[in-house]
């Protein structure tokens, strides 16, 4: 027995930011961007959208693709670092709208390797009898937590949300094939947000609205998004006997352009077989695999047998893979 996707969705906010527009807001330039990230442009929130507002949209077209009413769905895990609140979940939020029963509901924080944390969890639990069918939604809203007077992050950022509705399948060489999942905390200042939890709580006397934004160290942070990304991906195909060569469909975490080319050669996947949309969306760090993945979907462009890898890599740090037969 296997764990299927049956099922994909998204949904990214209407309005767009554009290099030219950041020309205007801090000392940077399209050139600049385009070459060191290959974002051309990212969706951003309003000022009353949360990500449930995202996240419930991408979770219903998942469930209307795969042909499973929201009454059926025992699992709703959502992977995200910029939750609605900080508690509830927001998975709450998304079974609830659904019309999931009494399903089991809880968010992941794994940033932007959430979304795989989220199929390697689902997976577990679908084959070790806990849950039927589970929605698993990757969203972030990270334009909230982004400081747009400080360049290094402002441009590198988007909104959105991408959805999968996974069912066990009697077929055993279809679906997802092998999961692995990584960590190592001794990284942990490459990439966070030091307040709003218990640390730096935002209610203290002397609470520092800076230490609320997302800090990163990217030049440090893009040497080991290479080798990680490049090592847990090898890791999966080696797991399941499946050459580099057969992958149909790489679908990378979507951070910068140079970190994609760099471990598609790394890995020697066939050109035109890595799927890239960061020019588009910029990095919505959970979202980003599964918003790529209903694109393609959608798009009617992964066909049954087809051989598919995802892997992401983030804060925490956390990187991860898997890889399925479609
Ligand atoms: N416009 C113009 N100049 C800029 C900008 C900007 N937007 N941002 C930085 N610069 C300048 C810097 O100040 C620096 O100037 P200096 O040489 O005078 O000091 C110069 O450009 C080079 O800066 P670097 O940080 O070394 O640039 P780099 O080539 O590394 O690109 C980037 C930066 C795009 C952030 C890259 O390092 C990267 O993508 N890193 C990986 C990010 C990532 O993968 N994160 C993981 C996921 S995030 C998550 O989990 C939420």
């Amino acid at each position: 027995m296997r764990t299927r996707i049956i099922g994909t969705g998204r949904a990214v906010p209407d309005t767009v930011l554009t290099n030219a527009d950041f020309e205007r807001m801090v000392d940077t330039s399209d050139e600049w961007i385009t070459t060191r990230t290959g974002i051309k442009e990212r969706r951003i929130a309003n000022g009353e959208q949360a990500l449930s507002d995202f996240a419930i949209p991408a979770a219903e077209q998942a469930l209307e693709m795969a042909g499973v009413d929201g009454s059926d769905v025992d699992l709703v895990i959502c992977a995200t670092v910029t939750a609605d609140t900080v508690f509830p979940a927001t998975s709450t939020q998304i079974q609830h709208a659904i019309g999931a029963g009494t399903a089991a509901a809880f968010d992941i924080s794994a940033a932007c390797t959430g979304f795989i944390y989220g199929l390697g969890i689902a997976d577990s639990m679908i084959r070790g009898g806990t849950a039927t069918t589970a929605v698993v939604v990757g969203g972030e809203v990270l334009s909230k937590i982004t400081d747009y007077t400080e360049r290094a992050t402002a441009v590198l950022f988007g909104d959105g949300a991408g959805a999968a509705v996974l069912r066990a399948s009697p077929e055993e060489d279809h679906g997802l094939l092998s999961v692995a999942l990584h960590s190592d905390g001794s990284l942990g200042k490459l990439i966070y947000r030091p307040g709003g939890g218990s640390r730096h709580p935002i209610n203290s006397a002397d609470s520092d609205h800076s230490l609320t934004y997302l800090r990163m160290r990217g030049n440090e942070t893009f040497k080991i998004a290479v080798r990680s990304l490049a090592e847990v991906s090898d890791e999966v195909l080696t797991a399941c006997g499946i050459g580099h060569s057969e992958v149909r469909w790489f679908i990378p975490h979507q951070a910068n352009r140079r970190i994609i080319d760099a471990v598609g050669q790394r890995l020697e996947i066939p050109d035109g077989h890595t799927y890239i949309n960061v020019d588009r969306y910029g990095n919505t760090s959970a979202a980003s695999i599964p918003i790529a993945l209903d694109e393609l979907n959608r798009d009617g462009k992964i066909a049954r047998g087809d051989i598919v890898l995802v892997s992401a890599f983030g804060s925490g740090l956390t990187w991860g893979a898997g890889v399925m037969r479609w």
